[in-house]
């Protein structure tokens, strides 16, 4: 089968976009996928981090320091950009506005303003695909859960927790970096890094909260500048956020949480959801197992704990008994904008990457979360209007 390839430029050749030339060396892993992707040019600011690419990854064939150059490139269908946060809302406009596809990262714009900035320019621009980097529901754990809700297995929704731990801010003496400024991570800290990823699930099921009483918390409050100096950490390290969910026919707490200074936790990213006909809970600190406990009236009451089968949304060629990890994550994300660039709405399955909505959906929850901790209030949400009205046209 001859597949569609998709010409990418990568804006910022740190973590990120180190990972997405990984997922691209590694598309042979994906069986019956139609597109590929194919990183032909790289950008960023310091011109030492492109140089892993140009030793890594043999299709990149011009590098530059100015994005510019990589948007007058009529070479390039698409984008993936992974930069600070306060250049988000500057770069994806004019990414937009050369009409190139993005993927980008969150939390899609420092703030509000610049995630709003973001909208009104796609707005201009339908052709474009403009999606939101977030590969934990593609865990088949995570992604079961989903096919669970779409299928209305839970019932009437009780409660549901989700969230997203680190830990290894818990160290003092780990240098202070661009994600510990406000003013390149931006005032959300720790909900801006993380929140997103907690998000997706319960936004992409219709639950955006209505209202918020956040406690946020910082620990750490000064780290070594890593010239033998202390500077301030300025960042919220832990978020918890209480929301409260209403529907049309119900209403329930979800509660959220992000946190950088969970110890023992590296990267747990977890979903519970309680129902009257089902609960179920996934982590990725266990990531083949779920668990799960169906419910009928009168009926025992017990968990039942699943090895989760390699089963991923786009199939590989790794059989169904082995562990499925982080990296694997980031290949089905990507399988999931290339099919939707390519095939639109006739995608292979149902999980597309998370949408530019439902970034700002998460932009309304984490500024009404920074105004509940100023206040001590519960703070009221807006945007769910327009939230409800994407899903609806999304079909879900
Ligand atoms: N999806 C995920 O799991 C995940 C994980 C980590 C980070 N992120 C997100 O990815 C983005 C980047 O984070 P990272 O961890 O890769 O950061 P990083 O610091 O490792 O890389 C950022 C790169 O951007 C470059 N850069 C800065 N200014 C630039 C400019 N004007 N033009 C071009 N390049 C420029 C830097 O030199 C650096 O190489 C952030 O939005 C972050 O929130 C996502």
């Amino acid at each position: 089968m001859d597949k569609t390839i998709v010409r990418f430029g990568v804006i910022g050749c740190g973590l990120m976009g180190k990972e997405f030339a990984s997922a691209a060396a590694r598309w042979c892993h994906l069986t019956d996928v139609g597109f590929e992707p194919r990183i032909t040019a790289v950008c960023d600011a310091n011109p030492a981090a492109a140089e892993w690419f140009v030793r890594q990854v043999p299709s990149v064939s011009k590098t530059t320091t100015d994005y510019r150059e990589l948007l007058a490139d009529p070479d390039i269908d698409a984008i993936y950009c992974a930069v600070p946060h306060n250049l988000h809302a500057d770069l994806y406009i004019d990414i937009i506005r050369a009409g190139k596809h993005l993927l980008g990262e969150k939390p899609f714009g420092i703030d509000r303003e610049a995630n709003a900035r973001i909208v009104a320019e796609m707005a201009k621009r339908p052709d474009v695909l403009v999606r939101c980097s977030s590969e934990f529901p593609f865990f088949p754990g995570a992604y079961r859960i989903g096919q669970w809700v779409r299928e209305g297995r839970f019932g009437r929704i009780i409660e549901v927790e989700a969230g997203f731990w680190h830990s290894s801010d818990l160290d003092p003496l780990k240098p202070i970096n661009w994600k510990r400024r406000i003013a390149t991570n931006g005032e959300y800290g720790c909900m801006g890094d993380l929140g997103m990823h907690v998000l997706h699930l319960p936004l992409r099921f219709g639950w955006q909260p209505d209202s918020v009483r956040a406690l946020l918390q910082k620990t750490v409050d000064q780290r070594p500048d890593g010239k033998g100096g202390m500077v301030p950490c300025e960042t919220w390290d832990n978020a918890i956020l209480a929301c409260d969910v209403k529907r049309e026919d119900q209403r329930f707490p979800m509660v959220l949480s992000t946190k950088r200074i969970a110890p023992g936790h590296a990267n747990t990213w977890f979903i519970r959801i309680n129902g009257t006909e089902l609960s179920a809970e996934y982590s990725t600190k266990n990531p083949k197992q779920i668990r799960s406990l169906p419910y009928k009236p009168g009926g025992e009451q017990a968990w039942h704990t699943l090895d989760v089968p390699y089963q991923t949304a786009y199939s590989t060629i790794t059989g169904g008994i082995f562990e499925f990890g982080f990296s694997d994550s980031i290949l089905q994300m990507w399988a999931a904008f290339c099919d939707e660039l390519v095939n639109r709405d006739g995608m292979s399955q149902p999980l597309y990457c998370a949408t530019p909505e439902e970034a700002a959906a998460s932009h309304e929850l984490f500024t009404a979360a920074l105004e509940s901790d100023r206040t001590g209030q519960t703070v009221r949400i807006g945007g769910r209007d327009s939230l409800e009205a994407a899903a609806r046209s999304a079909g879900i």
